[in-house]
């Protein structure tokens, strides 16, 4: 359209505003740049020479305005006119003359904070409006020459404001379906036993699958995407069509994976069932990429693609490689690993790799009867103390543990093979000692932090054994700061367990981001440094207490465990943190850091074991939460009892520095039912937009977009059940304020268990201010789906995440979700799978935004 069009159109939603005096004064512009030959023809006919329309995609909307509707549509303003976008909206504009063509056409930024602009050299350029803390013009000038070779030009001011909530809550649901708000896609990119190379069949689902090594695994967890060029093999931090997309395979839903449900013969489970189910876990690296203006896909047959599973060469690094903790029959010098398992969340490394990190993989372990005897004669009672600790015990009577699916019962694949029987952890009589012609020592070997170097499909995973060992549910690094010594932040997810912190002994060079060398990056500052424990004061101070052997009670004196070396303390975190004296939390689930302030938070999910005399002030709800099962739901009617919803603490250390040992802190956000206690348990004042119930996956927008810049963009991601007769699990985005911005308020704790004595307890709480409109559900998964994982291409326009177990609690011949087929369709009869999926704006906008 020619400016006269523009303008007699009139498009206007109200969201124009034309006279904002603090504009730069377009007159006085042309005056300083341009001749009266240059089409400065005064008046109207100035505006009729070029025209410079903006179409504000999606902008306007309710933003802070207290209710959740639809964002508006695109706006367009004509020349002269000035418009309003808010950050992170994609701004589209188009340069036109009412003298017939324009040659040498070119859009550039005369002022306002410096934007990116896409198209710059053509009649229809488009920028993302940037990150501001304030309202902030930003003025573009088109420039070219017309038909009848005059030179014209146009300024356009986009009046950019602070980043906001832009799309409707999607409502609380029980659908077999992935809702997303209006204006948003999602497609399926990875399922359940997609093939990884060209020979590997398309994925049947009946259960007859099998080559799960070259397959998709299960139970989709903590992902990242590292970025490749165009073409080639090169790694390209800032590209947003082609990457590699890593991912953690946790668990398996066993019901699904055979033709009629797992079996089991003679008190042995069938070799190749097992072999199916242990493939099905760990890792995969697969290439991705967009085709221009078009869907992304995954590429079956690239080089890139690789399975990791508990199979895989791992090598141990770090304080405890070499120690006789780690010893195997099939690692005698401690040096060597077998695999990895039960890969929960994970870690973006700045210098291109991946961390997995090993949960729930404690019960994975088969002991046989009178294994605690064993031990205690063969090694030590210290030994059966340990094993107890980390969920490996054997109860009172010293009878079988039979771990996870029996594995350990299965015929090994070939004479002599130990990569099934390792899962049998007992202590052999015929062995030596020192735990070399066994697997006694081979849960030593997990509950780590391990280190994947996606660019190199045949590097060997790295375990980093200075991050301490445990029920590791992920590890995010801070702000790095050339000169500092970076941290990571890290939980220990079970019940009644701590929050770490381990900072490098080595200060950041920004140059090690580019090293060719990753894992060589990786030893340099994961191997060396100090592990911390946190301690959460009454006062909303507290304390990051070092686990470093021989300080305080971390030494072979410690009352019920003695320390005997650092090797010890670190593969024994959470006896060195009981001995500290470290904060029992509700469960640690992931940790984010927000790339503004350096503040990190951390999702406590949920504690059924916490009760209202054993609150504290960082952990401070116990109650009672009836669950009222609907509709087909399978699940018998129960109650929640405990910190039955979860929250999210955020800490903030001291100086703004990763290197303290002191922090200040509150809890972000109180898990709640909307219709819950509003004096004692619903603390956040949440609503229908954004009630929530065991947060679990925790993000921060990544700071190279505006979603990440000045008020970052938090994604909160739910695994839970005690509001599942309400909705399925989802995901929320917020824009949260800083530690200690909310007020404190007394409590009363009161639980009704269904069997014992009703108790009460009082308590303070630390609160945040009531997150309101800045909290708002984005998107509810299908039936019995957990959501986990997420990341986004570098510029925010694209967001992945995993669906993990839809149909958990079916039967092969009943499932009970049928998603991924379900998205498009009704598909009854069809086996769920655990997948990635993609969403990305229509408009091309940041998501969330
Ligand atoms: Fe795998 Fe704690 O979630
Ligand atoms: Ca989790
Ligand atoms: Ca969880
Ligand atoms: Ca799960």
């Amino acid at each position: 359209m020619d400016a006269i069009d523009a303008i007699a159109m009139g498009y206007d939603d109200g969201d124009v505003d034309t006279n904002r005096s603090s504009n730069p004064d377009l007159g006085s512009l042309i005056e300083q740049r341009y001749s009266r030959r240059q089409a400065l023809l005064g008046g109207l006919g100035a505006v009729s020479a070029a025209a410079f329309s903006m179409m504000l995609t999606g902008c306007g909307g309710d933003g802070d305005g207290g209710t959740s509707t639809a964002p508006t549509m695109p706006t367009v303003v004509g020349f002269g006119g000035q418009g309003t976008a808010s950050t992170g909206k994609l701004v589209s504009l188009t340069g036109t003359t009412t003298n017939g063509s324009v040659t040498a056409p070119r859009v550039t930024q005369v002022s306002g904070p410096a934007v990116s602009l896409i198209n710059a050299n053509s009649q229809n350029a488009s920028f993302i409006a940037p990150a501001v803390a304030a309202p902030t013009p930003v003025v573009l000038r088109f420039t070219g020459t017309d038909s009848t070779g005059r030179d014209i030009f146009s300024d356009t001011t986009v009046m950019v404001d602070p980043a906001k909530l832009d799309f409707a809550a999607v409502p609380k649901n029980l659908n077999d379906v992935v809702t997303v708000p209006a204006g948003y896609s999602v497609t399926v990119l990875y399922r359940l036993g997609d093939p990884l190379n060209a020979a590997t069949s398309a994925y049947v689902n009946d259960g007859t699958d099998t080559g799960f090594s070259a397959r998709a695994g299960d139970h989709h967890d903590g992902l990242s995407f590292f970025g490749l060029a165009a073409t080639g093999n090169a790694p390209d931090a800032n590209s947003n069509s082609r990457g590699l997309l890593v991912l953690n395979h946790e668990n398996i839903s066993q019901r699904y994976l055979h033709p009629a449900g797992p079996t089991t013969v003679g008190g042995a489970r069938p070799t190749a069932e097992v072999i199916k189910e242990i493939e099905a876990h760990g890792v995969s690296v697969i290439e991705i990429g967009r085709a221009p203006g078009g869907a992304w896909s995954y590429v079956q047959s690239s080089a890139f693609n690789r399975r990791v599973t508990p199979f895989t060469a791992t090598a141990f690094s770090g304080p405890v490689r070499g120690n006789a903790l780690l010893f195997t029959a099939f690692s005698p010098g401690g040096t060597a690993g077998r695999g990895t398992i039960n890969n929960c969340a994970n870690g973006y490394m700045p210098w291109g790799t991946y961390l997995t990190c090993e949960e729930n993989w404690a019960g994975y372990f088969r002991r046989e009867a009178d294994d605690n005897a064993r031990r205690t004669a063969a090694l030590s009672a210290r030994s059966v103390t340990a094993f107890n600790r980390y969920g490996l015990g054997m109860g009172a009577n010293d009878g079988l543990r039979a771990g996870n699916y029996g594995w350990a019962t299965a015929a090994p694949t070939a004479a002599g093979n130990t990569d099934v029987s390792k899962f049998n952890a007992s202590v052999r009589a015929d062995t030596p000692t020192n735990g070399t012609g066994d697997f006694r020592n081979e849960p030593n070997q997990y509950g780590w932090v391990v280190e994947i170097d996606p660019y190199d499909p045949a590097s060997t995973p790295r375990k980093r054994t200075a991050l301490g060992r445990m029920n590791h549910e992920g590890a995010w690094i801070g702000r790095t700061i050339a000169g500092v010594r970076p941290a990571l932040y890290m939980g220990d997810d079970a019940q009644n367990e701590y929050i770490y912190k381990f900072v490098s002994a080595t200060p950041w060079a920004a140059a090690d981001a580019g090293s060719a060398n990753r894992l060589a990056i990786g030893d340099k500052y994961l191997d060396a440094g100090t592990l911390y424990v946190a301690r959460f004061n009454a006062d909303g101070t507290g304390q990051w207490l070092p686990l470093v052997f021989g300080q305080g009670p971390l030494t072979p004196a410690n009352a019920g465990y003695g320390f005997v070396d650092q090797a010890d303390v670190l593969t024994h975190a959470r006896l060195a943190g009981d001995a500290l004296g470290a904060t029992r939390m509700d469960r640690p689930e992931w940790t984010a850091v927000n790339p503004a302030t350096g503040e990190m938070y951390g999702t406590l999910t949920n504690n059924s074991s916490r009760t209202p005399t054993t609150t504290d002030v960082a952990n401070p709800r116990a109650y009672t939460d009836v669950m009222i099962p609907q509709g087909d739901q399978v699940n018998p009617p129960s109650r929640s009892t405990g910190n039955a919803n979860g929250h999210i603490v955020r800490l903030r250390d001291t100086g703004d520095s990763s290197e303290a040992t002191s922090f200040g802190w509150d809890v972000y956000a109180f898990g709640s039912g909307a219709d819950l206690d509003p004096q004692n348990i619903n603390l956040s004042s949440l609503d229908e937009t954004n009630d929530f119930s065991s947060p679990d996956g925790l993000w921060f927008a990544r700071s190279s977009n505006p979603s990440g810049q000045v008020t970052p963009l938090l994604w909160v991601q739910t695994d839970d059940f005690a509001y599942r007769d309400i909705t399925n699990n989802m995901m929320l985005a917020a824009l949260p304020g800083q530690t200690n911005d909310g007020t404190t308020r007394a409590i009363t704790n009161r639980t009704t268990p269904a069997t014992g004595a009703a108790q009460t307890g009082n308590q303070t709480a630390r609160i945040g201010a009531a997150p309101g409109v800045k909290l708002r559900r984005f998107l509810v998964g299908p039936k019995e789906c957990e959501i986990t994982g997420i990341d986004t291409t570098p510029d925010g326009r694209t967001v992945f995440i995993n669906i993990q177990h839809p149909g958990e609690n079916g039967s092969f011949d009943r499932p009970t979700s049928n998603w991924p087929a379900s998205q498009s369709a009704a598909a009854p009869g069809s086996r769920p799978r655990s997948a990635t999926i993609v969403i990305t704006k229509d408009d091309g906008g940041i998501v969330g935004l």
